[in-house]
């Protein structure tokens, strides 16, 4: 088929190549300026351990020095992926939120199918409406006045009303000559079970029309006029058209909206949606019917980077906004994120504007609680941590959450905001009372190096240098999870070593989920059926999920990977590769504590931690770099090693620089 060149202008517009080619490559933190687009990484297409190959993000070209591959976006995809050209632009498409455009004569025909449909579906408005000023509607439109939505409102959200009549929109749709199998492929009607004529899905309901991104009616929800029915809203079942978890109610005024600078707003009905929209917060939008799906949140972040969770203010939409949140963490960045409007005890959107008036919802949009809040609020709420192991627990749950946050930059500073928390909470009341006083010493884990010092009362501001000595100790994270990675590849091909490496296995903390669940199967399974483990690996995980893991340019290039099955070169390296992770995380630990201290502690002690820490830290890795020269220089991408070293040594540096301050 053809493609419009429109299209693929505009899909290479939205997409960044160093984001595509991100995924495929490790990123030369020293060569690369990201701020200009301009990225360097060894290359993908050929071996080598240096950063031959170059991406000019602003241009969305690559090129690589060593093999002189070259290309767009879409041609990385195709080799990478070893796809076809179709098959790449989908991939692309996909990523961008871009729907491929109709592609063959069957999708044409489809196209015209779902053309039909939606006029059938606007035929379905409009009688609805018709019903709603007619004499059949008089009770619902009272209902609806009552509810603030005078015949302007109810027009500008097309609603209307479904009569209490078995066969009242087939009949009119019949009669305007609609095919009935077409109405009933629009959920409109079911066919009868005792072999009479089909009847209508919604009967006494006031509707409301769901439309799709450009306006087109593709479901109702109807909301029951009888209080005592058992269906207080019912809403079209999936069709052609309507595919519930990818559709959100008021998308496209709402994106209009949002485009113009109002807030993204998540209510959990259509009356919120539209009572909000009344008054002026005209960025709202809901699900329909059923939880935030994972679809429905990148459809959210498309629109507005923090859009705000403005759930029901009971039990079930706390239940919900947390469910958000749970959806929301394993895909957090910088730049998508999400808040949530806690309502009034009992009261949604809808009832607030009615108490508060507009002012009364504008505060509490302005009082939305950043992610990390209703975190902590979930984590600590109605409990008390009056011993080490419930201190322990709420660590431990923290964590959890924390490590499922991919970018690390962003869970950095997560689980800083949390232990600011926790030292907080954990703190002693100042004057008697017992409570939660027990010894402030406890609460620190490890020995006492220095914590006794502290001394509340003293102004303490860290010294900006000091600060940024932990900014350059994420880069240790990195090459952290590089080890991870190299280590459980590394079991994955050679299982038969992992008894050898069982202790190690169980003290190595895991960066991300799929690291941690590979982790718990090769402890679970490698350990007594090494010959099965990697088909078992591929069962649990899925064959993408370890492929990926086995393609990392790093991974893939690690002797033991490329060796399967080759028992001494897996021993050598993970020996080597635990012990590097164990130096590099006995620093970051340190780190960890003394940032927990920073309030606390002068700073020159602080400094001084850390610069030991470093120091034996790098006296560990140098060791270890000595005994193994042959795996550094040899077929393994150095890069871990360098990046690491100079981590420290920029690390080493910083303090060393803070000493002149001493005395400001
Ligand atoms: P609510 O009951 O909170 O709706 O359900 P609401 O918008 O506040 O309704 P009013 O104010 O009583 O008229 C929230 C959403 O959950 C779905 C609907 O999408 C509704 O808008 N829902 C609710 C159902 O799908 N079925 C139900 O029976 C109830
Ligand atoms: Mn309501």
């Amino acid at each position: 088929m053809k493609l419009d060149p429109s299209f693929l202008d505009e899909l290479r517009n939205r997409i960044s190549l160093s984001q595509v080619a991100g995924r495929k490559v490790l990123w030369d933190n020293r060569k690369s300026v990201p701020s200009k687009g301009d990225m360097w990484a060894p290359c993908p297409f050929h071996q080598e351990k240096t950063a031959s190959f170059h991406v000019d993000d602003r241009k969305g070209f690559y090129y690589c020095f060593g093999c002189h591959e070259k290309g767009d976006a879409i041609s990385f995809v195709r080799k990478t992926e070893n796809v076809e050209f179709m098959e790449a632009i989908e991939i692309l498409a996909r990523e961008a939120g871009m729907p491929l455009p109709e592609r063959d004569p069957q999708a044409a025909q489809k196209a015209e199918k779902r053309a039909s449909l939606t006029d059938l579906m606007e035929e379905a408005v409009k009688f609805f409406s018709l019903c709603l000023r007619g004499g059949a509607g008089r009770e619902a439109a009272a209902y609806l006045d009552r509810r603030g939505l005078d015949q302007a409102a109810r027009d500008r959200w097309n609603l209307g009303f479904a009569p209490d009549a078995w066969q009242g929109l087939w009949d009119h749709l019949i009669g305007k000559g609609a095919k009935p199998d077409e109405i009933m492929a629009c959920g409109l009607a079911r066919p009868s079970q005792k072999g009479g004529k089909p009847y209508d899905v919604f009967r006494n309901r006031i509707m409301f029309p769901i439309r799709d991104t450009r306006g087109r009616c593709i479901a109702f929800g109807g909301r029951a006029m009888d209080p005592n029915d058992n269906a207080k809203y019912l809403n079209s079942p999936e069709t052609q058209l309507f595919d519930k978890g990818r559709t959100l109610y008021n998308h496209g005024p709402a994106r209009e909206a949002v485009g113009k600078g109002q807030p993204l707003i998540v209510a959990e009905g259509y009356m919120d949606v539209i009572a909000l929209s009344e008054a002026g917060f005209t960025g709202a939008v809901a699900p329909l019917g059923t939880a935030v799906t994972e679809h429905q949140l990148e459809m959210l972040w498309r629109l507005s980077p923090e859009p705000l969770i403005a759930l029901d203010g009971d039990k079930a939409g706390l239940r919900a906004a947390r469910k958000v949140m749970d959806l929301a963490l394993p895909k957090l960045s910088v730049g998508r994120s999400v808040r949530f409007v806690l309502m009034p005890e009992g009261q949604d959107p809808d009832e607030l504007l009615k108490a508060k008036g507009r002012a009364g919802m504008e505060a509490k949009l302005e009082a939305a609680l950043p992610l990390v809040d209703l975190l902590w609020q979930r984590e600590t709420e109605g409990r008390t941590f009056d011993s080490p192991d419930r201190r322990a627990a709420l660590d431990k749950a923290l964590r959890i959450a924390t490590r499922q946050i991919p970018d690390e930059g962003l869970r950095y500073h997560y689980d800083q905001a949390l232990k600011e928390r926790t030292r907080e909470l954990f703190r002693p009341a100042r004057t008697g009372g017992g409570g939660n006083g027990y010894s402030q010493g406890f609460q620190r884990g490890k020995g006492g190096k220095g914590g006794f010092a502290r001394n509340r009362f003293a102004p303490a501001i860290p010294l900006p240098s000091t600060k940024a000595s932990l900014l350059v100790a994420q880069n240790p994270e990195a090459t952290e999870y590089l080890r991870e990675a190299v280590i459980l590849a590394s079991l994955v091909v050679t299982p038969a070593v992992a008894e050898d490496f069982e202790g190690d296995l169980l003290r190595m903390h895991c960066r991300d989920a799929m690291h941690a669940a590979l982790r718990d199967l090769i402890l679970a399974h490698a350990l007594e059926a090494p010959g099965e483990f990697p088909d078992r690996a591929r069962a649990a995980l899925g064959p993408d999920a370890l492929d990926e893991l086995l393609c990392r340019t790093h991974v893939a290039l690690c002797p033991p990977v490329r060796h399967p099955g080759d028992e001494e070169q897996a021993r050598l390296t993970l020996n080597e590769e635990f012990a590097k992770l164990q130096a590099v995380r006995a620093l970051r630990d340190e780190i960890d504590e003394a940032t927990q201290d920073m309030d606390h502690v002068e700073d020159e002690a602080i400094t001084w931690r850390l610069g030991d820490a470093a120091r034996s830290s790098q006296d560990a890795l140098r060791g270890l770099q000595e005994d193994s020269a042959e795996y550094d220089i040899g077929e393994n991408g150095a890069p871990i090693n360098r990046d690491e070293r100079s981590a420290l040594d920029a690390l080493m540096q910083t303090i060393r620089f803070d000493k002149p301050h001493r005395n400001r």
